[in-house]
């Protein structure tokens, strides 16, 4: 049993392997929050909250003049509420007829259920094992009743948190803010760890200490962004890959979002996740109801690699679905790198060829397929195959490509329309545009007013008729723009602050369908890049396009960054061509695949133009991929070091520590290099194990037995490199 309930004192506890999470409902009738962290007995920490005078903070009206040591403004809280008394950041904001702003939410009673639950129209982590926490709370001026969802992975140390709001009153109240989580930390010094990034460089890490004030990371872009990801961590000061507290959070959506941060007064700490409250108001009529996002929640007190290791389980076995989940993505070949929008049906034919020759299984045919689309600024909307670009048509390519015995995938990007596009020109009122004023252009195009059911169908039957010729096995979903001008023409003024989440609620209406009627159809998502990367779209994609960048050595930071919540098999990761086209930089075909190795892998660029000594080395590498397919798809990751370090290593090990394989690649040369070494993770002491470097081929030098334990603390000397960028891989096998 996962949760704990004293019935008399109302103190919930829920405990997973190795965390305790818990809190009280108290005298006052108010959620208390008492702890989170490393698993701890049933004991009730109510007993450790100091009720001193708090005269200067407000104190509930109910308590009277003599008790002045209750405030809602130190308490630590499981749902924090404006306006009546907390000057914190709260989780939330509600305006009533009378324009009042605040709540008071108190606790009437709870629930526990077997499994997990189902959000409506919304991802969440599913599966035949968990337990349900719903502890149900009410403003009884509002009558606003709001349901606090801990959706428990005891094994996975996994809470996923929720919040169902429902009106039973006479009247309508808007939503302002409704934060997914609360999390309150009495005290601590601590460091507030998010990814931040622009398109081409996404998910670099930042840590500052959290200081007294508010820090606050988030979008308001319409996606989850390029900028910020829905991933943060707090982290005790010292935390590092394998010691100290941490917690992870995670939200399963793909819209605006915010992760805020305050240092109290009293030096608590509060953490607040959810949509973010920017142009967001939802009309909550009498009888009606309304579901935030999921946000997976996850804390660790043995450092960063176990933390990302329970995110990286939940998100392979309990947010990933359907037939991709546990098969491996084919080695693909995509053309994008390769030809851009200048392409005809014998120079996709060329590529395919090549690429079959080398051992790739998957052509994807990339942007320009369609419409009248030879550039960026044209036809996105017309979801026709342009037969006369296609030499026939999509079916015929696609045949001529199972032909060859590969699978045939296909880029789209549904939710954009460009104004040169036959679409628009029959529905100028589907794209987001307010009244009076020229919507701003992003690559050169605009958004589809997904918020409209219309819309949303017309997308799902298009992409249906296409999908449904049967020569399709792959789709990259792309979405290349962020969203301004949000604004519905099918919305009544007071729901326009509804579009933006709407929006994301329409795209996962279509998401759903196709992927529910297409199960043998491997989705891969995308937006510029990473500029969707969050745990809701992997509901749907089970990989996403980690970022337009394909330089080898900017990719070890940005998938370095993307791995601490996302595990590597849903990194879309591709060797592409040298000098790089996006920074200019050489480096070597070994160093670009060790580094694609750590992604889906797969080609982007003209591989019908390159040697023969090129192509005997991809056919290797392809091989080589082949080899270790089980233990890059299921092994467990581990970062080694950090781009900070002069070399970045990680390491795949198997579940049953019987094989391991490290890869590194050097950032730097020096003259009189220094030597390098790194600790092996994921081993067994008492085994002894064979390490050697492997090249494509197997065996290339070195080779020694070590056991578990010596590899785990003294670690291995790592080769020295030779030049800039040098890559090496270190197998491991036990004897
Ligand atoms: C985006 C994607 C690229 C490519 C282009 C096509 O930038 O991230 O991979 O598909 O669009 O226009």
């Amino acid at each position: 049993m996962a949760i704990t309930i004293q019935e008399e004192s109302k103190l919930f506890s829920i405990h997973t392997r190795t965390t305790t999470y818990q809190f009280k409902a108290d005298e006052n009738g108010y959620l208390v929050h008492t702890y989170y962290g490393s698993r701890i007995e049933d004991d009730d920490l109510y007993q450790q909250i100091p009720f001193v005078d708090r005269g200067f903070s407000p104190n509930p009206y109910e308590l009277g003049m003599e008790d002045r040591t209750y405030s809602m403004d130190t308490l630590m809280q499981e749902y924090s509420t404006y306006g009546t008394g907390d000057f914190r950041i709260t989780a939330l904001r509600v305006r009533n007829v009378c324009g009042s702003q605040a709540a008071t939410l108190k606790y009437v009673d709870y629930e526990v259920k077997p499994g997990l639950p189902v959000i409506p129209g919304l991802p969440a982590i599913y599966g035949n094992e968990g337990e349900t926490l719903i502890v149900r709370l009410l403003d009884e001026c509002l009558g606003l009743e709001a349901y606090i969802y801990y959706a428990v992975l005891e094994d996975k140390d996994m809470i996923a948190r929720s919040v169902r709001f429902v009106n039973q009153s006479n009247e309508t109240v808007w939503l302002e803010k409704c934060a997914s989580m609360c999390l309150d930390l009495p005290y601590g010094a601590y460091d507030f760890i998010t990814f931040y990034g622009r398109h081409n460089m996404e998910r670099n890490l930042s840590r500052s200490p959290i200081e007294h004030g508010i820090s606050e990371v988030g979008s308001v872009r319409g996606t989850s962004s390029h900028q910020y990801n829905p991933y943060a961590m707090i982290a005790e000061k010292y935390t590092t890959e394998e010691m100290g507290r941490c917690y992870g959070f995670a939200l399963a959506y793909s819209g605006d979002f915010a992760m805020e941060v305050e240092k109290s007064q009293t030096d608590s700490i509060r953490f607040l996740c959810g949509i973010h409250p920017d142009e967001f108001t939802w009309r909550l009529d009498p009888g009606k109801n309304f579901d935030t996002p999921q946000v997976l929640m996850s804390f660790s007190g043995n450092g960063f690699a176990e933390l990302s290791y329970h995110f990286h389980q939940t998100i392979c076995e309990n947010i990933i679905r359907g037939e991709w989940k546990n098969k491996k993505s084919p080695v693909l070949i995509n053309n994008w790198e390769a030809t851009f929008f200048d392409f005809d049906k014998e120079k996709l034919i060329q590529i395919a060829d090549a690429a079959k020759k080398l051992g790739v299984s998957l052509f994807v045919l990339d942007d320009g397929w369609f419409g009248k689309r030879d550039s960026d600024r044209e036809g996105l909307g017309d979801w026709f195959p342009n037969v006369n670009k296609l030499g026939g048509t999509l079916d015929s390519l696609g045949q001529c490509i199972e032909d060859k015995g590969m699978k045939f995938g296909l880029w789209f990007e549904p939710e954009a329309i460009s104004e040169e596009s036959e679409l628009f020109r029959s529905h100028p009122d589907w794209a987001f545009s307010i009244p009076g004023r020229n919507p701003a252009l992003g690559r050169s195009q605009l958004i589809l007013d997904l918020s409209r059911d219309d819309v949303v169908d017309y997308l799902t039957e298009r992409l249906r008729e296409i999908l449904s010729s049967g020569k399709i096995s792959y789709v990259k979903w792309d979405m290349n723009r962020s969203i301004c001008d949000k604004y519905s023409r099918v919305l009544p003024v007071e729901q326009q602050g509804e579009v933006a989440h709407r929006y994301v609620l329409g795209l996962y209406r279509i998401l759903e369908r196709l992927t529910e009627e297409f199960p043998e159809i491997l989705f891969e998502g995308c937006s510029g890049g990473g500029g969707r990367f969050d745990v809701g779209m992997l509901y749907y994609c089970p990989q996403i396009w980690c970022s337009d960048n394909t330089d080898a050595i900017n990719r070890l930071k940005i998938q370095y960054g993307t791995s601490f919540c996302y595990p590597p098999r849903t990194m879309g990761a591709h060797v592409s061509e040298s000098p790089n086209q996006q920074t200019g930089r050489r480096s070597s075909l070994k160093t670009r695949a060790v580094v694609a190795m750590a992604g889906t892998f797969g080609y982007e660029l003209d591989v019908s133009r390159l040697s023969n000594e090129e192509c005997a080395e991809i056919q290797r590498q392809v091989e080589f991929v082949k080899n270790y397919e089980n233990l890059l798809f299921h092994g467990r990751y581990y970062r080694l070091s950090s781009p900070e370090d002069r070399f970045v290593a990680w390491e795949f090990a198997s579940a049953d520590k019987s094989e391991a394989l490290v890869s590194v690649v050097y950032y730097d040369v020096e003259g009189n290099q220094p030597p390098s070494y790194t600790r092996v993770r994921g081993v067994s002491p008492d085994r002894r194990y064979r390490v050697y470097e492997t090249g494509w081929n197997g065996e290339n030098s070195f080779s020694y037995v070590l056991s578990g334990k010596t590899l785990e603390h003294a670690g291995i000397l790592l080769p020295t490199p030779t030049y800039e960028g040098e890559a090496f891989l270190i197998r491991i096998e036990a004897l």
